[in-house]
């Protein structure tokens, strides 16, 4: 892992986009999987903006998301369908056909999985992979105790991820339990992974990821193993460290 530290989640993430902006303009057909909550929309924003000024275009580009929770329809303001095109597709050139997000509405999730699972692997699988990390260290929903060999899977999630993703939500009851996430297997496979943490509250987690062993338990471990993978982080979360 390659670590670059920013003074704040501003420079972080206009980092986070010279290097994405850099390899779309090498690669105009790059395969970009994509996360959402907070932490990556500064990358969004700084890419939109690049986008506008006619320095990138995402016409050719391929996006898979990683994860959808289950049950809540893409009209739903707290879909990730929502969040990406609020958030980012409505913003870019991109061509809506080319982006993928799981559809937590299927009939049979399970066949879903395997249809996501497929429409990946059909493309050649990612080649930059866009992650946040969770206080528990989960990436995507990859939570805590997830098999390293998963692939696109539906997940029961932890508590404290949906207590962290109740500040979306009116309250806790409304966050739903369950998810289609993109398993760690796929993630590993992607050819670069842009590991992105930002603020106070991932501090121990990012201790964790930098200074503890490959485990399970802490499923983001294993991005100690990939071998290009770089961790953006911001002073707010290294500074609880060193202080
Ligand atoms: C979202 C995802 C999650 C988040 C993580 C951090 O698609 O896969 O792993 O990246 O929960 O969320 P934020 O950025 O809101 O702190």
């Amino acid at each position: 892992m390659k670590i670059i530290e920013s003074k704040n989640y501003l420079k972080m993430s206009h980092t986070a986009c010279q290097i994405l902006a850099e390899q779309i303009g090498q690669n105009p057909k790059i395969k970009l999987g994509l996360a959402t909550g907070s932490t990556p929309i500064g990358l969004y924003n700084r890419l939109i903006h690049l986008n506008k000024k006619k320095e990138i275009s995402f016409q050719k580009v391929t996006t898979f998301n990683l994860d959808e929770y289950v049950g809540l329809p893409a009209t739903h303001p707290n879909s990730y369908h929502y969040f990406m095109r609020e958030n980012f597709f409505q913003h870019i050139d991109i061509n809506e056909a080319n982006t993928h997000i799981p559809n937590g509405m299927a009939y049979d999730l399970e066949k879903e999985c395997i249809r996501y699972q497929q429409v990946i692997e059909t493309a050649g699988g990612m080649d930059i992979q866009v992650l946040g990390l969770g206080e528990n260290g989960h990436i995507g929903f990859n939570e805590p105790g997830t098999s390293f060999s998963e692939e696109t899977h539906i997940i029961s999630l932890e508590k404290s991820t949906r207590e962290a993703n109740a500040r979306f939500f009116d309250n806790i009851d409304q966050v739903p339990k369950k998810a289609i996430t993109v398993g760690i297997n796929t993630i590993m496979q992607s050819k670069q992974v842009i590991l992105l943490i930002s603020g106070e509250t991932k501090a121990e987690a990012y201790n964790r990821l930098v200074n503890g062993g490959i485990t399970e338990t802490f499923p983001a471990s294993i991005l100690q193993k990939h071998k290009n993978c770089i961790v953006l982080v911001d002073q707010e979360t290294t500074f609880q460290i060193t202080n």
